[in-house]
């Protein structure tokens, strides 16, 4: 499948600015046509949610076209799409509505190859009601997350299981599949953190076997905010707390306030634009599957396909010139990863190589990057490393000018 970059790139105002952007996984830049949807709603007419008149209906129409968008996305219901602030806020909300009924016996398994947002809630949940929290470790030495460091946790008191669909750190993609089939023989729940994993894989809530499946939005080209996806029939069991008045329909009722519409319709437009990575031009004679009559789950399926063969080209190209190059440490090594290298340098602190490649409009930001457990178990205490994220826009000039910044630091 053919994917044209020079084309993508053109839909990104952003990209005028002249850098070479490899903070995809801190967040990616946004395309026109998302920003014209969320401006769009915003200042049409517009009030809260109804049925009469133009302005109710636009909310109204918000809200659908965002359920429809997301259910596309993660293969899942649209009643079983939440929208939140963002990922961290709303697994800090389900840490709170979930552990209702658990107490002291009781046990949950975090790893620590997770982002701290998918950590933390579930150990001071945990410390609240007086269960115990179990450590999943991940092997510094390959990257890996091997199913038995979390399966073997497991037991009749497990009533949840938190891990990430991939590190934001180093791009590790455990087996979530085979860890979710272990956990629900013992009845445990499962909550993916998919917020690095959706900007590279394509979401199915039943292929994952995830219960809770979040992603944030603004990692794969939308605005700012999160998403929740899980299965109706299990948000049904759920009960927050909530204000009187509000509706107590799911999913509704796990989104606390007024709904901001214009983010709703962002989302839905940058899941139509990911649907079109791989959209045949004008000229092109590609798969009927690209056709615009295809439906939005088969033209995202062909778009992260197209994608993967673009993103996997390009860190190909980029790991065989980060070898040729003196004194560098690439801790991202798992057989089954993103495309997202954490790099350590000889003699050389990260956040220095950072300032240097700016100096150049490289922008390969260094951190933790909130996975404070990961970066300590790799060796690197709170300090992290320099991150290299490829996203749908990069191109080979970026990696060329990245590998040029680079090598002018290390020579
Ligand atoms: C893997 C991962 N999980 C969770 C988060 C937190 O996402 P949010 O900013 O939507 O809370 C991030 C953000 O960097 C992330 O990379």
């Amino acid at each position: 499948m053919a994917y044209d970059v020079a084309r993508i790139r053109s839909g990104f105002p952003s990209l005028e600015s002249g850098w070479a952007q490899f903070d995809g996984p801190g967040g990616t830049q946004t395309p026109r046509a998302v920003g014209e949807a969320v401006a769009s709603v915003l200042t049409g007419p517009l009030s809260n949610r109804g049925t009469i008149g133009v302005s109710e209906e636009r909310a109204e129409a918000a809200v659908h076209g965002f359920r429809l968008a997301m259910a596309d996305f993660a293969n899942a219901h649209p009643r079983g799409i939440v929208q939140g602030r963002s990922a961290t806020q709303l697994t800090y909300d389900f840490s709170r509505h979930l552990p209702k009924g658990w107490g002291p016996g009781d046990e949950v398994i975090v790893t620590s190859l997770d982002h701290d947002s998918n950590v933390r809630p579930w150990v001071q949940a945990a410390e609240r009601v007086g269960a115990t929290v179990r450590w999943a470790e991940f092997d510094p030495a390959t990257g890996e997350l091997p199913v038995e460091a979390v399966t073997s946790l497991l037991g009749d008191r497990t009533r949840l299981v938190a891990v990430t669909g991939a590190s934001n750190l180093i791009g590790t993609m455990p087996d979530v599949a085979a860890i979710a089939s272990a956990a629900h023989a013992v009845g445990a729940l499962v909550w993916v953190d998919g917020v690095h994993f959706s900007a590279h894989e394509l979401p199915d809530l039943d292929a994952l076997g995830a219960d809770f499946f979040t992603c944030s939005p603004y990692k794969f080209l939308g605005p700012h905010c999160g998403v929740l996806v899980s299965r109706p029939e299990l948000l049904e069991t759920i009960t927050p707390d909530k204000l009187l008045p509000a509706t107590d329909v799911v999913p509704e009722r796990f989104e606390f306030g007024t709904l901001p519409y214009e983010l709703l319709a962002g989302v839905t437009a940058a899941v139509d634009v990911l649907a079109g990575l791989a959209a045949s031009g004008p000229d092109r004679d590609d798969d009927a599957v690209t056709d615009a009559a295809a439906s939005r789950r088969a033209r995202l399926q062909a778009s992260y396909a197209a994608l993967h063969e673009h993103e996997s080209r390009l860190l190909a190209r980029l790991e065989a010139a980060l070898a040729e190059l003196p004194g560098v440490t690439v801790h991202s090594r798992a057989a089954r990863r993103t495309p997202t290298l954490l790099l350590t340098f000889a003699g050389h602190e990260a956040s220095v190589v950072t300032e240097q490649l700016a100096a150049g409009q490289v922008l390969a930001p260094s951190s933790n990057f909130y996975a404070l457990e990961a970066s300590r178990r790799l060796g690197l205490g709170d300090d992290g490393g320099l991150r290299v994220g490829l996203a749908p826009y990069t191109d080979d000039a970026d990696i060329d000018r990245l590998v040029a910044g680079l090598r002018a630091t290390l020579d």
